[in-house]
């Protein structure tokens, strides 16, 4: 689907946060969608929200997301998709690690799941100003746990530390993650640790979006197509997870 929607609602959702909300039915819990800010650029973004009234959750971090996240009911922007492959929606017990604004695909799955009994959430951020969702996970969970690099909400330390905490207390069966790709790399042995299995979303430069340009490419894996959700046997086998990614002229840089 290719289509220019019109903003229906905007909501600041944390500091540099923004959720945007339009018409656009379609995908699964975890895909992502590309979204043409006009005259700017076109970049993927998770969708936050599935349904008739879909929505994505914006950072801002540059040029195109700063154009987002300025956008007013009415304003129109282009989005084609939804692309890739996403959440592997677990049977038994299910924890959701959600580093900052890591947290907009995990939503679509704790929609998904809708057993407040059978999954947990862990939520975290540098600040208390950077938590999202936690309102809204606590009607889809009975344990929504949060923490702060800073104390200043929850839980002290890392989410990576807050998860580790929860996976030693109760028994899961899946682990879903997304965040920074450092609190991915963190999150995989600790997951490894309690012998629960894990699947985390993926983050890479994105042109094409759809298979085509190989800019996403890691390891012979199309980030677009074959993930952005990867199992943790998939990402453990990546050279280049948790260590670098790639700039739009190509080279390599910190991830
Ligand atoms: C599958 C997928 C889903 C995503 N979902 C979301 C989402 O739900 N919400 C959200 O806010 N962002 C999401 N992103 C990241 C988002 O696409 C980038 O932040 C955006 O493209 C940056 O564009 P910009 O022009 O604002 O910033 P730029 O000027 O391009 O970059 C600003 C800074 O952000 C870094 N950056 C750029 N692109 C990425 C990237 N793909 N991953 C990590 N760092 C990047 C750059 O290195 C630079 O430091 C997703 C990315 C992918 C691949
Ligand atoms: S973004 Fe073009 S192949 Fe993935």
């Amino acid at each position: 689907m290719n289509d220019l929607v019109r903003i229906e609602e905007v909501v600041e959702q944390g500091r540099g946060i923004t959720t945007l909300r339009f018409r656009f039915s379609g995908g699964s819990p975890g895909q992502f969608v590309m979204v043409w800010v006009p005259g700017v650029d076109e970049v993927p973004m998770s969708l936050s929200y599935q349904g008739e009234m879909a929505g994505i959750t914006v950072k801002n971090v540059g040029d195109a997301t700063a154009a987002l996240s300025a956008l007013r009911p009415g304003d129109r922007i282009g989005v084609r998709g939804p692309y890739g492959k996403g959440w592997t929606i677990p049977k038994g017990r299910t924890l959701c690690v959600g580093g900052g604004v890591g947290m907009a695909p995990l939503m679509s799955a704790l929609d998904a799941i809708n057993e407040p009994s059978s999954v947990d959430v862990a939520i975290g951020a540098r600040d208390a100003g950077e938590i999202i969702f936690d309102e809204r996970a606590k009607g889809l969970s009975n344990d929504v746990r949060i923490s702060t690099d800073d104390g200043s909400r929850g839980f002290k330390g890392t989410v990576v530390a807050l998860a580790a905490g929860m996976m030693a207390e109760k028994k899961y069966d899946m682990v879903l993650g997304c965040g920074p790709e450092i609190m991915l790399r963190y999150l995989l042995p600790a997951c490894k640790e309690a012998g629960v299995r894990c699947q985390v979303s993926l983050e890479r430069l994105m042109k094409c979006g759809s298979g085509l340009c190989g800019s996403c490419v890691v390891d012979g894996l199309r980030v677009c197509v074959e993930g952005p959700v990867f199992f943790d046997e998939q990402v453990e086998g990546m050279s280049e997870f948790g260590r670098c990614k790639r700039t739009a002229s190509g080279s390599k840089t910190k991830a």
